[in-house]
Parts: C-alpha cells; sequence; structure tokens
C-alpha cells in the first residue's frame, strides 16, 4: 500500500512558458483545480501541473479566458511530499473518523470530496464555503450525534495544525462586504496575525480578509511613503493602512472605514503595532467624511472591489494641487484592460479639469493581482497626478 502511494503515476496536466507559471499556478488554484497529490514539473523552458481528477468540461473553460498560451498534456508525475502534504493528513483522519459510521465503500467518495485548500489566520482554519456541503457530506453530517461531529471537527483542526475551526460563507453584498463565516471548532471568532511584519487582529466572523491580496499588500508596503500624509478610503481593519504606516514609512495615514466592527480590529492593531501617532481613524461613510481631508493628502489609496470610482471625484480633491498618488482598485474583463486604463485616466483628467486641477495625469503602473473570477481580474492602477504649474 505505501509503495503504490510513493509510485510516481499518469495523470491529466497543463503546461506553459516557465515565466507563466506564477500566473497559471494562481489561476488554477483560484478554481481549485490543482492537483496537490503530485509534485509540479519543470521541462526546459516550461512548467507542467497536475490537475484534479474528474475535472468537468465547464470547470476547465476557466482555463480558456488565460491571456497566455496553454497546452493540455497527460503526463507522468512523482507523489508530493507526505510530510509536507497537509491534505494526506487531513485524508487519513477523516478516514479514521468515517471508518464505522459509512460503509468501506462510501468512504473514499467521501475523502475524495475533502478541501484542498483553506485559509490560515493565526490558530484558526478557514474551510472554504463549500467543504463538507455535497450531498454525500450532508446527508451524513445529518446522522451524526453532536459528539460524532464535534470530533470531526475537532480531528479536522488537528490535521491541519490548528486550534480553531471554521467555514467560508458567501461575502455579504452589503456595503461593509461584511464576512459571514461559520465557527465550527472553537469559541472565539477573533484572531491574531503577522502579516509581512505588521500584526493583525480581528473576529473573522464579523470581517473579511482577503489573502488573495497577499501580494499586494506586499508591494504597497514596499513603496517608500517617507513624509507623505496617506488617505486610506476604505481601510477595514487595515489591510493596506497598516502597511503603508509601518512598512512603507507614511508620515501619517488618515483611515476611513464605516464597519463598526473592522474599527474594532483597526484600532486593536494601531496600538499592537504602536502606530498611535501615526494613524487617524475617520469613522463613517467616507462620502461624508473626505471632504474634511481636502487638499491635504499625497496618495490616496482606493481599495473596494467591484470599483471605487464612486469615491473618484472626493480622491481628486483630497490630493494636495500639486498633485500625487492614486491607488485604483478595480475589476475587470481580462479582455478590457487596456481600454479601461485609457478610459480611467480620461475620467480623472476631467474630474480634474472640473475642479481646477491643471494636472498632467499618467498611469505608471498596472498590477493584476488576482483573478476575481474566470475572465475578470482584481487590477491595481497606480495613477501620477502633477501640477502643469510647478
Ligand atoms: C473590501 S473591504 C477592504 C478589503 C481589503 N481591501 C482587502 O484587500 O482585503 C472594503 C472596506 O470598505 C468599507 N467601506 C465600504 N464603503 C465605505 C464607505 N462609503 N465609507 C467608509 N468605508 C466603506 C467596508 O466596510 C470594508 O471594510
Amino acid at each position: 500500500m505505501a509503495d503504490s502511494l510513493s509510485k510516481p503515476s499518469y495523470c491529466n496536466a497543463v503546461r506553459c512558458q516557465l515565466e507563466m507559471g506564477e500566473s497559471l499556478h494562481m489561476a488554477l488554484d483560484n478554481y481549485d483545480l490543482l492537483n496537490l497529490d503530485w509534485k509540479p514539473m519543470r521541462k526546459r523552458d516550461s512548467l507542467i501541473l497536475p490537475l484534479k481528477s474528474g475535472l468537468k468540461d465547464e470547470q476547465l473553460r476557466v482555463l480558456k479566458g488565460l491571456s497566455f498560451e496553454i497546452h493540455f498534456t497527460y503526463q507522468e508525475f512523482e507523489r508530493a511530499e507526505l510530510s509536507n502534504n497537509p491534505h494526506a493528513q487531513l485524508r487519513r483522519t477523516v478516514s479514521d473518523w468515517l471508518t464505522g459510521k459509512s460503509n468501506a465503500a462510501e468512504i473514499e467518495p467521501l475523502v475524495s470530496q475533502l478541501p484542498r485548500k483553506w485559509e490560515r489566520y493565526g490558530d484558526m482554519i478557514i474551510l472554504p464555503e463549500r467543504a463538507f456541503e455535497s450531498d454525500d457530506w450532508v446527508k451524513l453530517l445529518n446522522r451524526c450525534t453532536k459528539s460524532q461531529l464535534e470530533a470531526l471537527w475537532r480531528c479536522i483542526t488537528e490535521a491541519l495544525s490548528g486550534k480553531r475551526l471554521a467555514r467560508q460563507r458567501p461575502i455579504a453584498k452589503d456595503m461593509f462586504r461584511s464576512s459571514q463565516t461559520e465557527l465550527l471548532f472553537g469559541e472565539s471568532g477573533w484572531v491574531e496575525f503577522t502579516d509581512h511584519g505588521v500584526q493583525f487582529g480581528f473576529d473573522a466572523t464579523q470581517v473579511m480578509f482577503s489573502s488573495g491580496n497577499n501580494t499586494e499588500r506586499r508591494r504597497i508596503g514596499n513603496i517608500p511613503m517617507d513624509g507623505e500624509v496617506v488617505v486610506d478610503a476604505y481601510a477595514g481593519v487595515g489591510y493596506y493602512t497598516l502597511h503603508m504606516a509601518h512598512r512603507s514609512q507614511a508620515m501619517h495615514v488618515h483611515a476611513f472605514e464605516m464597519n463598526p466592527h473592522s474599527i474594532e480590529g483597526l484600532q486593536w492593531a494601531i496600538k499592537a503595532n504602536h502606530l498611535e501617532n501615526k494613524i487617524t481613524v475617520h469613522h463613517g461613510d467616507n462620502q461624508l467624511l473626505l471632504p474634511n481631508v481636502y487638499a491635504q493628502a499625497d496618495r490616496i489609496h482606493l481599495g473596494i472591489l467591484p470599483s471605487s470610482e464612486h469615491a473618484w471625484e472626493h480622491a481628486i480633491q483630497c490630493l494636495k494641487p500639486s498633485g500625487g498618488w492614486l491607488h485604483i482598485h478595480m475589476n475587470v474583463q481580462e479582455k478590457d484592460i487596456e481600454s479601461w486604463c485609457v478610459e480611467t485616466l480620461e475620467k480623472l483628467s476631467t474630474l480634474a479639469e472640473s475642479h481646477g486641477r491643471k494636472w498632467t495625469i499618467e498611469s505608471q503602473h498596472l498590477e493584476k493581482v488576482k483573478w476575481f473570477s474566470p475572465r475578470v481580474r482584481h487590477v491595481v492602477l497606480d495613477v501620477h497626478c502633477q501640477s502643469r504649474d510647478t
């Protein structure tokens, strides 16, 4: 048995040029298509990534929207190291739990539906939305007693080296983009962890934290902002505010946020990172409060999806008359990104002119943060505004 587990085996796979490997890996990971049982393989100048078995055409269709060339192949792969593979640990633990509760023929299909990825905030493991929600699992879980269920959640938590377990729920379509995470094992939803050297804390059952924006948090925190006054119009628990104040060394950050649960986390983190003198929290609707900082900022961060457009006019007015930077988040169809950049610069120029700002407005960088859905990218456009009078 152990021998057959360690043997190489054939599996469907997808190949791309090496330089696109990270993007392909991210796309497969986002759509849960990647087979973690096998080791990705490099062959000359290409990367070959193993696909999960039993994928349907509609699941593979998301790959057709990618902006670079890929090829489907059938390939022999080596097993991924068991010790580095918490999924294998999860399979073993859950198989043990299932023994005696299901007949032998049911166990493998149930185990094959176990989640392949999860998030971790401090000691809390957050399973994806659909984990344990298939018909087979729901049927089984409905037959279980309370203590059997608790034993299942406990053994999963331990297999994934956590202390608490939760399951993601769809992010609410309310103004706060509230989290609806459901706690499965453990008492409290409060999590604390460090992200690129910055401490975060919040109630994960109340507010969202998008781990998919990890690269963007790293990038923003690497931009030097010494001496700058910065406005973060959608601060949340401080995803960018804290990185700009701590790592980018902004002189002062004005953080606007309306969700009291997010503000609780933000206030906690301001203390934990000793940033009391560098961050002012403006509690309320930024549409009403941004005028309080008109003409004061060197940089405005506009981090909300699907669009931050309704804050652009305020953002223009928050910048100093000499100009500054805008970081504009947006969900854009991959095929429309170029035209969206052009349109955005035109709209900003019109808004600036209408407020008497004689600026040259240029795009300096476009960051593709993540795939939001099969053809839609979360992008950030860095825009520089420079007064023509200086
Ligand atoms: C999507 S979250 C921030 C997510 C974060 N950028 C990330 O990467 O994980 C956006 C935040 O903006 C806040 N927000 C939305 N509209 C607002 C408004 N008009 N005024 C102040 N805050 C607002 C929400 O409460 C939420 O905390």
